[in-house]
């Protein structure tokens, strides 16, 4: 296919030296042009102003500053495309009288007259054609009724509308949570991830809807000994690439420094080097470590499709177990038969939680994000208004792992209520 993109903000200029403008990164662009190039697309990206307007390697970037430009732009190279993605947030507004001078203070510039820039996607929607249009909305209020009023409006074959007036989604974090709408009327949410596994999600969604396949450059060599292209080794290579999207599901869990969120890979890998060292506080005396250490390894793989649910997220809950069947049906089946089985079989019995190895790797599945929340001040529980009977319920069966696990948990949910950063 061959895609164009648009990203980032546009500047709309006063002066010489003064603009109007908004908070777009280009992140979410940028991404998707990373994303449809790694899927082996031709890829074209307008971009915007943003901090680092360097072309990601293999696509070619046209830079532009005002919507006025943007346009022109997406003119000129509308006829190429089979796509096109407007992921740029482009000015709506520009002031109406533009000074050649830079303007000075003395000038008592009383008001700022502004009109209204060409709508792209208004614009060039009768060139329309064949071609995938996807727009994108940025809301803070009334988001799916907003997001299909555009998609109607401009003709668009779907929309990715997200919520920024949440802090992990939307302007300059690398996490988004979208809701993909499409002209059928149909509305997906997909769950928090980081803008790369989006942009990846968005262009299967334009690959399928075109009926078309991804043909990414680099497929997965041969057994080194010259075996089949689906022999046992290339099998589980493509499972062991497979799973590296386990590192773009984001946790409603944020590193003990606060600097952003925890991802399933870095939350299985601490939950690793805990089994490790505190094997000796299991309730099991004989307990086999090495069982506990590839129970916590795989079993939150599943999430690769099914998305992390918040552990308090009662509506998350009820079809929660149904997404992970069908998760595990797709990812485990990757593996060779043998192997498959045999991982599975141990996401089945973390989940079932009746060997003493899982109610330990279950125990350490609680505690570790308990730790997270105590180290950065309760913040998480805070933003969605858990109190400590909550945290206490939800986590009790550390106890079934771990007595001493479970004491050390409780005193932490005590001292949080006592610091006042957990509702008692
Ligand atoms: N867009 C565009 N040209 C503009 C403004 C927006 O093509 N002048 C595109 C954006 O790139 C985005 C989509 O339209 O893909 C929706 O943008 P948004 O700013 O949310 O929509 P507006 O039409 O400006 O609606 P409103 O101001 O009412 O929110």
């Amino acid at each position: 296919m061959r895609v164009l993109v648009t990203a980032g903000p546009t500047r709309e200029f006063i002066d010489p030296v003064r603009f109007i403008s908004n908070r777009s990164s280009g992140k979410m662009g940028y991404a998707v042009a990373r994303a449809a190039r790694d899927r082996g697309h031709e890829v074209v990206l307008i971009s915007g102003p943003v901090a680092a307007r360097q072309p990601p390697h293999g696509v070619r970037l046209v830079p532009v500053v005002t919507a006025a430009e943007m346009l022109a732009a997406v003119e000129s190279n509308l006829d190429w495309c089979d796509a096109l993605l407007m992921s740029a947030a482009v000015a709506d507004w520009r002031p109406a009288d533009l000074s050649d001078r830079k303007l000075k203070k003395a000038d008592r510039l009383a008001e700022l007259r502004l009109e209204p820039t060409a709508d792209i996607l208004l614009t060039i929607a009768p060139r329309k054609g064949s071609r995938t249009f996807v727009g994108f909305a940025a809301e803070t209020h009334n988001l799916l009724s907003e997001a299909r009023r555009k998609l109607d409006r401009k003709g668009l074959d779907a929309i990715v509308a997200n919520d920024v007036s949440r802090s992990d989604a939307g302007f300059d974090v690398e996490t988004n949570q979208v809701v993909l709408v499409t002209k059928d009327g149909l509305a997906q949410e997909w769950p928090l991830m980081s803008k790369a596994a989006v942009a990846e999600r968005l262009v299967a969604w334009v690959e399928t809807s075109r009926g078309v396949t991804a043909s990414p450059g680099k497929p997965v060599p041969a057994g080194l000994d010259g075996a089949p292209a689906d022999g046992r080794l290339t099998r589980q290579m493509d499972f062991i690439r497979e799973i590296d999207k386990l590192k773009c599901v984001f946790r409603r869990t944020l590193l003990m420094d606060g600097s952003r969120y925890e991802n399933d890979a870095e939350h299985s890998w601490h939950l690793a080097v805990m089994a490790v060292l505190l094997k000796e506080y299991a309730n099991e005396p004989n307990l086999d470590l090495e069982q506990v250490i590839k129970l916590v390894l795989v079993h939150d793989l599943v999430e690769i499709d099914a998305g992390d649910t918040y552990c308090y997220d009662v509506a998350g809950h009820l079809d929660k177990a149904a997404r992970e069947q069908a998760a595990a049906d797709r990812i485990f089946a990757l593996l060779p038969g043998d192997q498959g089985a045999v991982i599975r079989r141990l996401w089945e019995e973390f989940e079932e939680r009746e060997t003493p190895e899982a109610r330990f790797a279950a125990a350490l599945d609680r505690v570790q994000p308990l730790l997270h929340n105590y180290f950065t001040g309760g913040q998480i529980w805070a933003k969605h208004g858990i109190g400590s009977e909550q945290v206490r319920e939800r986590n009790q069966h550390v106890e079934d792992g771990s007595r001493a696990l479970w004491n050390y948990a409780e005193s932490l949910i005590r001292e949080a209520v006592k610091q006042g950063f957990l509702k008692p």
